[in-house]
């Protein structure tokens, strides 16, 4: 069974039955029994940029046989990645052995082949050669049972967080390089996701940091003040209430026209610079008159990650990262309301939710195929 989703609406799902795990292993192949995987709203934004960044084209998705028979292109029905952990169940390959088990981008689908190569003890690339032009982080394999620390109860905080956090990481590590763009403040907005919140900690944790501030919608404020992390928390509709006599940057993973047009306005020329991450309000996403594009930047997280290995080499960077994510993954396992699913039947029956952000913010969704 995979897990499709329509490319032109989101909110709609379907179960297409898979073969694959019946096809014969070409040489140097293995075949992939998905295990358990993360959703957040970062996975919705793979659909929202799917077409502009790349997202459909990892995993092409199955024809159901009546597609398959009409020999009808599939262009209308894409699988979302998500980030989880996979066995191998067989192998024809001579450096890899069944009972492998991975942490990495999968489909949410019940099988997968893969071509490992560039392999090392502790990871492997997928050469597939859909995937050859895709951003190589994304195409990376951590093989787990390789790690001194592997800790199979650590699993479920890895998967939903890790590809959120190291994300928090590079952005800190940016912002830092750049003194902060000259700003005094911070504000982030869809404050209560869990990659704003992996920023917050790291924000907190750095006493020659900025002062940070909290924008969330009304029903997530409590949540956002619970934290204790942010300096200020203000709902959407209190915008006002920033102190715009301070020079700030903006960290937005919300995407929200309307409302950056608003905060660009109400800042003037004390917004410093507007770092564009995320679009959790995908459905907001007009750009509004008093947006300020001079002093905005798209931000992803692969191009900065690369960046940061190149000037701290592979066993640095580790160290750094490493070192970050254990002190927000940390902090945020105080709070995570971790949420098991079996199955994708349950995976599409709460993707909706997921979809129109109807699921709490403290809330982990974690499915387990
Ligand atoms: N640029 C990059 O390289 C990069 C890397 C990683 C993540 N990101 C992005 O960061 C964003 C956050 O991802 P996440 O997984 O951390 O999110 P998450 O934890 O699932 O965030 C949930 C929060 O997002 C807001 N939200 C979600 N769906 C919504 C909807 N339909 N309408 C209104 N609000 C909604 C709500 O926050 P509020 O009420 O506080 O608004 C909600 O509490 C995503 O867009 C993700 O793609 C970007």
């Amino acid at each position: 069974m995979e897990l499709q989703i329509s490319r032109k609406n989101y909110t709609k799902t379907r179960l297409v039955s898979s073969s694959v795990q019946e096809n014969t292993l070409a040489d140097g192949e293995v075949l992939l029994k998905v295990d358990s995987f993360a959703l957040t709203a970062n996975n919705i934004t793979y659909a929202v940029v799917g077409d502009k960044l790349g997202y459909w084209q990892f995993f092409p998705p199955q024809l159901t046989v009546e597609e398959a028979q009409s020999n009808a292109v599939n262009d209308h029905w894409g699988i979302l990645p998500v980030w989880g952990f996979a066995d191998v169940v067989r192998s024809n390959h001579p450096d890899v052995p069944i009972g492998e088990r991975l942490f990495g981008y999968f489909p949410p689908s019940s099988h997968l082949i893969m071509q490992p190569s560039s392999l090392s003890p502790s990871s492997w690339i997928d050469a597939s050669v859909h995937r050859s032009k895709l951003p190589v982080g994304y195409n990376i394999y951590r093989r787990v049972q390789a790690e001194a620390n592997y800790d199979k109860s650590f699993e479920q905080y890895r998967m939903l967080l890790y590809p959120l956090h190291i994300t928090a990481f590079s952005l800190y590590n940016y912002f830092k390089t750049k003194n902060w763009f000259g700003a005094k403040q911070i504000v982030m907005l869809s404050a209560s996701s869990k990659t704003s919140t992996g920023l917050a900690y790291g924000v907190a944790n750095d006493k020659q940091a900025p002062k940070q501030i909290a924008l969330t919608s009304s029903a997530n404020k409590n949540m956002v003040l619970g934290l204790n992390v942010y300096d200020d928390t203000f709902a959407y509709n209190e915008l006002s209430k920033i102190d715009a006599s301070i020079p700030t940057l903006i960290v937005d993973m919300s995407g929200n026209g309307s409302l950056l047009s608003d905060l660009h306005e109400h800042l003037g020329d004390n917004m410093m610079f507007c770092s564009n991450v995320g679009v959790t309000h995908w459905e907001d996403m007009q750009p509004g008159p008093h947006f300020n594009a001079e002093r905005s930047e798209m931000f992803f997280a692969p191009s900065q990650l690369q960046a940061l290995i190149k000037e701290h080499g592979m066993a640095g960077f580790e160290q750094l990262s490493n070192a970050y994510l254990k002190h927000s993954i940390g902090e945020s396992a105080k709070w995570l309301k971790m949420n098991k699913l079996n199955g994708l039947e349950e995976m599409s029956s709460i993707f909706n939710d997921v979809c129109n952000g109807k699921v709490p913010p403290e809330v982990g969704l974690i499915i387990q195929l």
